[in-house]
C-alpha cells in the first residue's frame, strides 16, 4: 500500500519514518518533503503543493492514505477535496479545522459547550479593545485571530505591550496574520498560571484514542526566556498530566469537544491537540486547539508508539478507533530542536549541514529546514532538525540527544541546552 504525508517539517519526516515501518506499506510519499526525506531510502519527495494537484496524484498513484501535517492544507480545504474524490485522507473538513485556523470559532465553541478555558472578549474595534484592556489590567493576553504561523499571540505582562499587539493586529498587521472572513478581530483572555502540556488525541469523528502526552518548549532561550518560537524541543511522557489530570483533560475537554463539534454538524476527524494550562490544583484549562500533530512534539511521540500507525489511521478513517489499543514503549524519548541563526525572526538559509550521524534505535536526526541539493544537504528554514533520543529517565534521554547533536555543524546553529528541564526537576 502506498501512503501520501503532506509538508514538509520535522513532524512530517518522523509521520512517513513511522508510517514507512507499517507492514502493508510498499512506499511512503512526502509532498513536498524535505533534505531528511529525500535522503530516506524508504521515503520518496514528491514537489507538490497545490490541493487539486495532490488529488490528482493520489488518484494517480492509487495511494491508500493519505496523512496530513501541517494547518495549512487544511484550512485550504485539503480534506475536502479529497473526500469529494472518494480518497482516504486524516484530517479534519475545512470548517472542523476552524478549532486551530479561528481563535474566535474556538472561544466561542468552548463557550457554549462548558470547555474549561481562559474567560475573553473577541473585539474588532480598535477603541473598544483598548478601553476593555484597560478595565481589565494586565498581565492579559491579545491573540489575533486567524493563522499566524505561531506569531499571533502576546502574552502582555504591561498594559503598553498590550496595547501595542492590539495596534499590531487591528492598525498595521504587524504579526503577518491571515485574517479571517470579516476582516481583522484580536480575541482578549485572561492570563492563566500554571505548566503547559501538549494532549493529544486520534479522532474518528466520534471515538478517541488520545497519544502519549507531552511537553513542548515554545520560548527561543534556556530558563524559558526569550521570543516564542514553533517549539524548541520535546519530550514524552509529561510528568504534569498525572492520570487524574489525564483524566480531567479527556472528560472536560476531549470529549465535549468531539461531541460537540459532532452536534454542531461539523464532526471533527484528524489529530486534535489541546494545548493544556495546568493550574497547580491540577485543574487543565485549554489555551488553544491545533487541528494537527504537533512540531516538534510528534519526533519524540513517535519514537516512542510501537503500534503500526498506518494500521492505526486506517481504523481511524474507517471509524473504528473504538476498536484500537496504542502499544507505547516505557521509555523517555526527548527531541532537541536545532535552529537556523537568526530564528525566529529573520532565519540564515542556505549554509551547508554537516557531521550528521547515523540514525540507531535509540537516536533519530528528523530533518525539518533542510533541502538536498547536489548530494550536499543545506539549511532551508528557521528550524532546521530535531535529534530525538530514547532512554530510561528523563535524565538519560536528554544525555543521549545531546551527545548525539554534537558533531552536527551548521553555520549559527542555535539550540536550547535545557530540554526536558521541568520534567528532570520533579
Ligand atoms: P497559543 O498560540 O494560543 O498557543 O499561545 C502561545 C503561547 O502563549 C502558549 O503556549 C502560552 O505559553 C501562551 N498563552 C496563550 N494564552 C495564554 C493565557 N490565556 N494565559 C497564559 N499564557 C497564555
Ligand atoms: N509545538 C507547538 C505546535 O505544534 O503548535
Amino acid at each position: 500500500m502506498k501512503v501520501l504525508v503532506l509538508g514538509n517539517g520535522g513532524r512530517e519526516h518522523a509521520l512517513a519514518w513511522k508510517l514507512a515501518q507499517g507492514e502493508r506499506v510498499s512506499q511512503v510519499y512526502v509532498a513536498p518533503g524535505n533534505g531528511g526525506t529525500a535522503r530516506d531510502a524508504l521515503l520518496k519527495n514528491v514537489a507538490l503543493t497545490d490541493v487539486k494537484a495532490l488529488a490528482d496524484f493520489a488518484e494517480a498513484e492509487k495511494i491508500a492514505l493519505t496523512v496530513v501535517g501541517p494547518e495549512a492544507f487544511l484550512a485550504a480545504g485539503v480534506v475536502d477535496e479529497f473526500r469529494a474524490r472518494g480518497l482516504r485522507i486524516f484530517g479534519p473538513t475545512k470548517a472542523a479545522a476552524q478549532l486551530e485556523s479561528s481563535k474566535a470559532f474556538a472561544k466561542d465553541f468552548m463557550k457554549r459547550h462548558g470547555i474549561p478555558t481562559a474567560a475573553y472578549e473577541t473585539f474588532s474595534d480598535a477603541a473598544a479593545a483598548h478601553a476593555y484592556v484597560e478595565a481589565q489590567g494586565a498581565p492579559i493576553v491579545i491573540k489575533a485571530d486567524g493563522l499566524a504561523a505561531g506569531k499571533g499571540v502576546v502574552v502582555a505582562m504591561t498594559l503598553e505591550q498590550a496595547h501595542e499587539a492590539i495596534d499590531w493586529i487591528l492598525a498595521d498587521n504587524k504579526l503577518g496574520v491571515v485574517h479571517n472572513e470579516g476582516g481583522a478581530r484580536v480575541v482578549i483572555e485572561q492570563f492563566l498560571e500554571g505548566e503547559e502540556a501538549s494532549f493529544i488525541v486520534l479522532c474518528d469523528g466520534k471515538n478517541v484514542v488520545s497519544l502519549a502526552t507531552s511537553q513542548d518548549h515554545k520560548r527561543l532561550l534556556d530558563g524559558d526566556e526569550g521570543p516564542n518560537t514553533g517549539g524548541m524541543g520535546a519530550y514524552s511522557p509529561a510528568p504534569v498530566v498525572t492520570p487524574n489530570v489525564h483524566a480531567k483533560a479527556m472528560h472536560e475537554i476531549i470529549m465535549p469537544t468531539v461531541q460537540g463539534m459532532a452536534r454542531d454538524g461539523v464532526p471533527f476527524t484528524g489529530f486534535l491537540y489541546a494545548g493544556l494550562m495546568i493550574d497547580p490544583s491540577g485543574q487543565p484549562r485549554t489555551v488553544e486547539f491545533n487541528t494537527r500533530m504537533g512540531d516538534p512534539e510528534t519526533q519524540p511521540i513517535m519514537m516512542r508508539l510501537k503500534s503500526d500507525l498506518f494500521e492505526v489511521l486506517m481504523q481511524a478513517t474507517d471509524g473504528s478507533l473504538d476498536q484500537v489499543e496504542l502499544q507505547w514503549d516505557r521509555r523517555v524519548a526527548l527531541g532537541v530542536v536545532m535552529a537556523a541563526g537568526g530564528y525566529p525572526l529573520t532565519p540564515r538559509k542556505g549554509d551547508a549541514i554537516s557531521g550528521l550521524p547515523a540514525d540507531s534505535d535509540e537516536a533519530m536526526v528528523f530533518h525539518a529546514g533542510t533541502i538536498e541539493k547536489d548530494g550536499q544537504l543545506l539549511t532551508a528554514g528557521g528550524r532546521v532538525l530535531c535529534v530525538t533520543a530514547l532512554g530510561e529517565s528523563v535524565r538519560k534521554a536528554q544525555q543521549l540527544a545531546y551527545d548525539t547533536l554534537v558533531p552536527i555543524q551548521f553555520e549559527g546553529k542555535q539550540y536550547r541546552r535545557d530540554i526536558g528541564h521541568r520534567a528532570v526537576k520533579r
